[in-house]
């Protein structure tokens, strides 16, 4: 090796244990950031993963817009918005809040609307925690969600939180990635217990097949029963795979 990378490599070295620690932390964020499938800012998030996952929201918007085509509807975890709008365009007759943890998402969002003739005067967006919705008791037709329950701290104080806001007889409509089913996490049963303990009581978890046939994502429907049930803590959700 000639004198030139000789010195290369050591200034090389030299940096790295200088930098160690920043070095550390940034490997570690982004290691969070790629077990989180996120990514370190709104645009970012925006640009590549919401463009990438465009056929996902049409899907889901077609679906949501189908199961509930009028009413209050809360986006949980709203990110930029990118559903919410769809929603709104595909529904004239639903108004929509979506509340998500993060300003610069809320932010995001707010702009798309904006952006949109005629929607703003339906569609919302507020910086909230699903742990603690800023929302009154029984607000909402319909809940629906996408990719942020894995985010979520305590993802059973979230389901509570989303049945405390939903009115008696609505719906919810939670799409997740489908590692929940993977065995290493034995997340079928994780999603069973959490509907089990939450006040849900009982849901359903089907495959949602994307793209194409392939199985990765998953969707639990819940919905609020009429009238308080004393069923929470039975094992009472049903899967279809
Ligand atoms: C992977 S992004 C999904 C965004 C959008 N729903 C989509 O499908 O593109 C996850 C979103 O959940 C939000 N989030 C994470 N934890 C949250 C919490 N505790 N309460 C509300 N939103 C949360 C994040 O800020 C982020 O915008």
């Amino acid at each position: 090796m000639s004198r030139k990378w000789w010195f290369t490599l050591a200034a090389m070295l030299v940096t790295a244990t200088l930098f160690r620690n920043r070095l550390r932390a940034i490997l570690e964020r982004t290691y969070a950031n790629i077990r989180a499938f996120d990514l370190p800012s709104a645009g970012a998030y925006d640009t590549l993963v919401g463009t990438a996952l465009e056929g996902f929201d049409a899907r889901v918007a077609n679906e949501v817009a189908a199961a509930y085509p009028g009413g209050k509807v809360l986006e949980v975890g709203s990110g930029p918005g990118r559903l919410a709008v769809r929603l709104a365009r595909e529904a004239p007759g639903m108004t929509l809040t979506g509340v998500d943890i993060s300003d610069a998402m809320v932010e995001r969002a707010a702009r798309r609307a904006a952006e949109g003739a005629g929607l703003t005067e339906r569609v919302l967006f507020e910086v909230g925690d699903v742990g603690a919705l800023p929302f009154a008791d029984q607000e909402f037709d319909a809940v629906v969600s996408t990719l942020s329950l894995h985010h979520w701290p305590d993802p059973a104080r979230g389901l509570s939180e989303i049945h405390r806001v939903l009115k008696p007889g609505g719906g919810a409509r939670i799409y997740d990635l489908a590692h929940w089913l993977w065995l290493p996490a034995r997340g079928g049963d994780r999603l069973a217990q959490l509907v089990a303990v939450s006040p849900f009581g009982e849901g359903e978890v089907e495959i949602v097949r994307w793209p194409g046939s392939v199985p990765a994502f998953v969707l639990l429907r819940l919905r609020r029963a009429r009238e308080n049930r004393p069923t929470a803590g039975e094992p009472a959700a049903r899967y279809r795979r």
